[in-house]
């Protein structure tokens, strides 16, 4: 879509016309006291939030390319093929006696006989594994040799034909548990490869944590993330991270809730589980999903710190899923919840003298994480959260004053459930109130002065998960399409106008594997080499990164009364002088926006104007990542007045230059 600038020189007004429709705008007036700000800007009100959902961590952040590398699954040969060419006596099992480490119990325990040649074992990788052209890969395998040879393990990549793409060698095996390693390279890209190990030679060899990485990672790091993904993310400049979740944090039962000390160490020790979305949906079963914590916390906090954003930590608070079995621990056992807790704290913050601190700095980061924010329990409801959370509280706020605690208004924007939690969370002064919203898009618009009416000296507001749901809650036919993503748009004007009261938001899921995925809408698509932001992703992006500093009154003016549809939002950024205005127009009609900046003189310099429009039903995909994405354009010098021509469907943010204004 083209877009023009003009100068209306006679009246002082810039005009940002776009080349459609103009002959239709509906005029309406944007008033901005620029001289009147009514409160700073949150630096965490646009943030993250990250849940291993959809094959987000393993199979997707986490660079790992081998599944069930530690044989740890329910079924432990899941995600192996073994090849025995015929007549072959090879013995391919799995055995627990005398582990790499009491948390991984279990290895590969391989036995080839004199006629065993050809013995070989396939990893399916995650739906494939990505393997690009000319990278580098970094095989490697902790390996116990019991008797004789084998001499050598033969490690091939394959295509989805099956044909060699790289290849290396690795021997040397010894009587004790040793990691090898071997570097290879793909001559070919292929996106559903796969991993080959061949057995050379005769004897009994035990393998574990059987693993390939690309060796280019987010920062190099050995083990580490996906480049590309976590780019995506860098690019959204969040504020904060919100990690592990989500209902991961709660589990179908206890047993299987997240504990983050299970996520820490080495690798190896890490405790592997059935990820909770295993089997939570009938209509997309994915019985290879687990847990197998190679993203655990300390890599979550390093995350936090490598995007600038502050690491929101969500703790089980004795409560499984509500939605599941709802287990509970009772009130007299809640202790060592707390404690892990308070031991999190230590982890993140704590001198290297102390224990937690000290693994911290035993992983490589003596320096703190700076933790702020702590939540207490996911998405729980009822007299059972408020007992529990109360005394959690009770802790927290005595040991640390410091964290500032998050606590749940439950699964619903409003109804009996959200009734009962938020006047109690009142009374007990709590910090910050986490609301979920998964509701339909008309929603989102008829929401957007939602917050207009919070009591500004109650607790704060995080609008901890949210999405437009094009569909219904949960439905697989969900779609990330322009009509959500603009919805939320509107939705996000109104949290930024109400900035003193919501001080933190994150559109929920953040990521989906396209051939693994259980939830949608999701924020990132990807898959085993590409991935693109949706339409709400754009949205995300131009509200975070044109956060401003100071919110500004903003009030919208029909010919009559306050416009239909259309809805708006402004801040200032005390940097670079400039107003900054988000503009939402919700109808099929461009509109032409005349905005008044009270108190503000204009600098006489260009700003920018930043457009996302499009058909309601567009979306963007693997191969058309940017079918809507923002354009942007220069915005003429201004008098006190500028003009804009708001497209039909579309969010404009437009960057304004003033010498003064603000304070
Ligand atoms: O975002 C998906 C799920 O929705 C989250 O895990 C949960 O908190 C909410 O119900």
């Amino acid at each position: 879509m083209k877009i023009i600038a003009r100068a209306l020189s006679a009246a002082g007004l810039a005009l940002l016309s776009l080349s459609l429709g103009a002959a239709n705008e509906l005029p309406c007036r944007l008033e901005v006291d620029v001289h009147r700000p009514i409160a700073r800007v949150s630096p965490v009100m646009w943030g993250i939030f990250f849940e291993d959902i959809n094959f987000g961590a393993d199979g997707g952040l986490y660079a790992e390319l081998v599944k069930n590398r530690s044989f740890e699954f329910n079924q432990p040969l899941m995600g192996w093929q073994t090849v025995r060419p015929p007549g072959s006596t090879a013995m391919i099992g799995v055995s627990s006696r005398d582990p790499l480490h009491p948390n991984n119990p279990q290895y590969l325990d391989v036995t080839v006989g004199p006629a065993d040649h050809g013995v070989a074992l396939l990893n399916e990788g995650f739906r494939g594994m990505g393997l690009r052209q000319g990278e580098s890969y970094v095989f490697s395998v902790f390996a116990r040799q019991v008797s004789g040879g084998p001499t050598a393990l033969k490690v091939e990549l394959l295509d989805e034909q099956g044909q060699v793409i790289g290849q290396t060698r690795l021997k040397g095996f010894q009587p004790a548990w040793l990691r090898h390693t071997a570097a290879l390279t793909a001559r070919t890209t292929a996106a559903r490869g796969k991993l080959r190990l061949l057995f050379e030679g005769q004897g009994r060899v035990h393998l574990d944590m059987v693993s390939l990485f690309p060796r280019q990672t987010w920062k190099n790091r050995p083990g580490g993330l996906r480049a590309d993904l976590v780019q995506m993310l860098a690019e959204l400049k969040p504020g904060f991270i919100r990690f592990p979740g989500g209902c991961i944090v709660e589990g179908f039962n206890l047993e299987n809730r997240y504990q983050w000390k299970n996520t820490i160490g080495r690798p190896e020790e890490r405790k592997l589980i059935i990820n909770r979305w295993n089997m939570e949906f009938k209509h997309r079963p994915t019985p290879d999903y687990y847990q197998s914590f190679g993203l655990g916390f300390y890599e979550y906090f390093l995350l936090c710190e490598d995007l600038g954003a502050e690491p929101l930590p969500i703790l089980n608070c004795g409560m499984a899923c509500q939605f599941n079995t709802g287990e509970l621990v009772p009130l007299e056992q809640l202790d060592p919840f707390i404690q892990d807790a308070l031991d999190l704290i230590e982890f993140a913050n704590g001198p290297t003298n102390t224990v937690w601190g000290a693994r911290r700095a035993a992983m490589g980061h003596p320096r703190p994480f700076h933790l702020k924010f702590l939540g207490i329990g996911n998405e729980q409801w009822g007299p059972q959260y408020l007992e529990r959370y109360e005394r959690f509280a009770r802790v927290l706020q005595q040991r640390h004053p410091e964290i500032r605690l998050i606590s749940s208004a439950g699964p619903d924007p409003d109804g009996p459930k959200f009734d009962l939690l938020w006047p109690r969370l009142r009374q007990l002064r709590a910090d910050i109130v986490d609301e979920h919203y998964y509701r339909p898009p008309q929603w989102f618009l008829d929401n957007t002065h939602r917050y207009d009416r919070y009591d500004r000296n109650g607790p704060r507001v995080f609008a901890g998960e949210y999405a437009a749901q094009s569909v219904r809650t949960v439905s697989p036919d969900n779609r990330n399409n322009w009509e959500c993503a603009l919805a939320e748009a509107a939705f996000m004007t109104g949290l930024e106008r109400n900035g003193q009261v919501v001080r933190m938001s994150s559109y929920a899921p953040l990521f989906a594997h396209e051939d693994a995925w259980q939830w949608r809408p999701n924020l990132i698509w990807f898959d085993n080499l590409r991935v693109y932001g949706t339409p709400n992703y754009y949205v995300q992006q131009a509200f975070a990164r044109h956060r401003g500093d100071l919110i500004l009154p903003a009030r919208l003016q029909g010919e009559v009364g306050q416009p239909e549809r259309v809805y708006a939002s402004a801040t200032f950024d005390e940097a670079a002088l400039e107003v900054i205005i988000k503009l939402v127009n919700a109808t099929a009609t461009p509109r032409m926006i005349t905005l008044q900046l009270n108190g503000a003189t204009p600098a006489g310099r260009a700003g920018r104007a930043l457009i996302l429009t499009g058909a309601l039903t567009e979306e963007n995909s693997l191969t058309h990542p940017t079918r809507i994405a923002p354009l942007t354009q220069p915005l003429p010098p201004t008098g006190p007045a500028v003009a804009h021509v708001a497209p039909a469907y579309s969010l404009s943010v437009l960057r304004v230059p003033v010498k003064t204004g603000g304070k």
